[in-house]
């Protein structure tokens, strides 16, 4: 399977610095990639995205998604609605919006199901934080948050993608190791297994400080599809080089 390397721009752009990235970026594709790759920007630049990276190997995704169909939803956006823009994925429950945006495992299960009703692929994150994984409660804890979108998704579960994200290594320069990362990759690997035979092949990224130093490490774990890139996602020298390593 070819890998996926995502990029979350985060609450980061502007109108100038987005076209000169993906401009910085297209301009470094002088051989083809040989794995897929996305930009997940905020939604006020999803159209101007779309419109630069037309053509191009670049897919878009948005950073979030509306658990509804549509509606008295002020400030949200519909699955519908970034479809009708000719975007491609939807992260759902990354940490920063369980946390600050207190989104359960039940929200990311349904947030997870609207996008795949209109033909977006969720990027689904899960992640133990510092504490859980001091208290030896990794596994169950990311086990538990996958278990709901199994649940509510059923089959279509083999649509999905997952980004194992531990939420102490978002933005603290603290990467998982190689082995750290791949033991969760393989329980999660399992419990995608153990749902269906088909969900075995749901892409796995793993995220958190991933850099043009330690992505090709990462990547060469059997479990580990591909990279959710935060920071360096947002320099064209740094994300060319993880896809360099992915390629
Ligand atoms: P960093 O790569 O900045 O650690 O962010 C990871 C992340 O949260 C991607 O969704």
């Amino acid at each position: 399977m070819k890998k996926l390397i995502a990029g979350n721009w985060k609450m980061n752009g502007s109108l100038a610095a987005n076209e000169a990235l993906i401009k910085g970026l297209l301009a470094g594709a002088t051989t083809p990639w040989n794995c897929n790759v996305a930009l997940c920007v905020p939604s006020v630049y999803l159209s101007q995205v779309v419109a630069l990276t037309q053509g191009s190997p670049i897919a878009v995704g948005a950073q979030d998604v509306s658990q509804h169909e549509s509606g008295a939803f002020t400030g949200e956006q519909s699955a519908v609605m970034l479809r009708d823009l000719g975007v491609r994925y939807a992260i759902v429950g990354h940490s920063e919006r369980r946390q600050y945006h207190g989104e359960t495992d039940v929200v990311v299960a349904h947030k997870a199901q609207r996008a795949l009703a209109s033909g977006i692929t969720p990027i689904v994150c899960v992640g133990e934080t510092l504490a859980e994984r001091e208290a030896g409660v990794t596994e169950e804890v990311v086990k538990r948050q996958l278990a709901a979108v199994i649940h509510v998704n059923g089959h279509c579960i083999s649509e999905i993608v997952v980004a194992y994200e531990p939420v102490w290594a978002i933005g603290t320069g603290k990467t998982a190791s190689p082995e750290q990362a791949q033991a969760v990759h393989a329980v999660l690997r399992a419990q995608l297994h153990a749902a269906s035979a088909q969900s075995a092949r749901v892409p796995l990224l793993y995220g958190g400080s991933m850099n043009a130093a330690n992505a090709a490490q990462l990547l060469a774990q059997p479990d580990i599809d591909g990279g959710l890139v935060g920071g360096a996602s947002l320099k064209a020298a740094d994300f060319l080089s993880i896809i360099a390593a992915a390629s």
